[in-house]
């Protein structure tokens, strides 16, 4: 079995990045995904006044649109993979002239959830098509190091793939629609909803799935919710 967690370790190079080859890396789609990221958000109530921190931003593919959305300084970004952080800022950022609503040190490199390291609280947090490459120990990481950085009510909205109640979580799933093939034990990872209830059993977190169901691809969106 390889020793990697998951495709994103490895960096692209600066070829592969001036050919555009980022979008694809992050899964494609990029209009139609990016642009519904910044929906689902809207609908759960993000206003440009507010911050948020995007977990596993890649290279900005929803960034583009929140970066707009948000006002100046108040989308972050952090990502284990630092050619994709890279790529999100010198091309999609730059070409579409949006520097100046984004600081660079807004974007971290970082493989651990340290989001505490930008030294402030968040009203909005979104991990789209992280916790589908991520095993579970490692998404119930994310959500305790997130929950000590976010205010009271904050909101995180994440996706993942879903082994329903009918399904037998030991074997793969072809998920629907989209065809993309998932797995109990490598990357794309599936969940059963009791097992994210599990990361949140001793956290303040509370979690739904959410009803409109659109992803292309037919990732679940779920919304972890802070009481205070
Ligand atoms: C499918 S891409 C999605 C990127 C972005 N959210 C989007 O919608 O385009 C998954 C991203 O998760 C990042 N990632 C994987 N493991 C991570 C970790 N432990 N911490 C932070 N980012 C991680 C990868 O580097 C990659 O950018």
């Amino acid at each position: 079995m390889a020793s990697e967690i998951n495709q994103y370790e490895r960096d692209l190079s600066g070829e592969e990045i001036s050919k555009g080859l980022h979008r694809a890396f992050v899964g494609g789609m990029w209009d139609e995904i990016g642009r519904l990221q910044l929906d689902h958000l809207l609908r759960l109530g993000l206003k440009p006044h507010m911050r948020l921190i995007d977990i596993g931003c890649g290279c900005l593919r929803g960034g583009i649109h929140l970066v707009r959305h948000l006002d100046p300084g108040n989308y972050f970004g952090l990502d284990s993979n630092r050619s994709l952080l890279d790529a999100g800022y010198s091309q999609e950022i730059t070409v579409r002239n949006l520097r100046n609503r984004l600081p660079k040190s807004n974007l971290l490199h970082d493989k651990n959830f340290r989001v505490d390291r930008f030294g402030v609280n968040f009203e909005f947090a979104l991990a789209f098509s992280l916790f589908t490459h991520l095993p579970l120990n490692h998404i119930k990481l994310c959500l305790v190091k997130l929950a000590a950085c976010m205010v009271p009510r904050g909101k995180f909205l994440a996706t993942f793939f879903e082994s329903p109640p009918n399904h037998d979580w030991t074997r793969s799933r072809t998920q629907n629609p989209g065809g993309v093939v998932t797995w109990p034990d490598q990357d794309p990872y599936h969940y059963k909803m009791s097992d994210l209830n599990w990361c949140i059993q001793d956290q303040p977190w509370r979690l739904e799935r959410l009803e409109n169901q659109d992803h292309p691809r037919g990732q679940i969106f779920i919304l972890f919710s802070l009481a205070s």
